[in-house]
């Protein structure tokens, strides 16, 4: 069986009022598959991963979501594309007001047509999924900052998306924190094969992760390389994503 890509980028540039921040973004992506969006500060992964999912339209080239082309869909495909996706902002955080159990309530109330016990129980289930079945009745204000991350996760799977992107959900936290979230990502993979797109900074998270990476090139403000993160460590060949992978030191 040959799978179709559940996202498409070809010579793709994002940016702001015409002017682009990055340019020739080319590569396609399998369903199930983790993307890693790398490079440094202010290079545009944010931006990109707006783009890719749906959110913002390229500035040239083609980008496509779910079998559906981002800048030929009329609104009615855009509004199912958005269904189907999951997102979690960089440094977005959970309504303060509401518990971690009404937060993951909230999509679901506003796009599902069931019940309140119904929905009272998958917001139950996914908080569990996430780890977090102890605290479904805190505020936001009384958890940890990585249990902040997994009720974002939890919120972001909160449809069942079929594609989820985050933005550095690991940023600021510990060690073991970070580790935790990794084999949180790569459970989501596993249990209901969701495609994930992610930005991130830490590199052994990626290398844990991600199956493929898009590197971000700021000097020249195009897509340096594509391919396994493993491979940009290993290799030289793309010497600036070798340089990037190169700086943790493998023990
Ligand atoms: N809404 C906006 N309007 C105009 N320019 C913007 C907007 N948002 C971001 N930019 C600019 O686009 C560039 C890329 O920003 P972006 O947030 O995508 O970078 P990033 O790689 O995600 O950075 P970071 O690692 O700090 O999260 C920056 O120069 C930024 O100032
Ligand atoms: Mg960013």
């Amino acid at each position: 069986m040959t799978t179709k890509p559940i996202l498409i980028s070809r010579n793709m540039s994002v940016g702001y009022n015409g002017k682009p921040v990055m340019s020739q973004i080319d590569f396609s992506l399998d369903a199930g598959k983790i993307l890693a969006i790398v490079g440094p500060s202010g290079c545009g992964k944010s931006t990109l991963m707006r783009v890719l999912g749906g959110l913002d339209e390229p500035l040239a080239g083609m980008c496509e979501l779910l079998g559906v082309n981002v800048e030929e869909s009329n609104a009615q495909q855009r509004e199912a594309t958005l269904r189907r996706s999951g997102f979690l902002f960089q440094g977005s955080a959970l309504f303060s007001s509401l518990t971690l159990r009404e937060n993951i309530e909230m999509p679901m109330r506003e796009f599902l047509g069931i019940s309140q016990l119904q929905i009272r129980q998958l917001a139950e289930y996914k908080l569990a999924l996430v780890g977090l079945a102890e605290a479904m009745d805190k505020l936001p204000s009384e958890i940890s900052g990585g249990m902040a991350k997994r009720a974002g996760i939890a919120r972001a799977m909160a449809l069942d998306p079929e594609i989820i992107f985050l933005d550095e959900p690991s940023a600021g936290l510990d060690p073991l924190s970070s580790t935790r979230l990794d084999e949180l990502i790569l459970k989501v993979r596993e249990s209901f094969g969701t495609t994930i797109v992610l930005v991130s900074h830490e590199i052994p998270s990626i290398l844990r992760t991600a199956d493929f990476c898009v590197y971000l090139d700021s000097d020249t403000g195009t897509m340096g390389a594509y391919g396994p993160p493993k491979d940009f460590l290993l290799a030289s060949s793309h010497p600036k994503a070798h340089a990037f992978f190169s700086q943790i030191k493998i023990s």
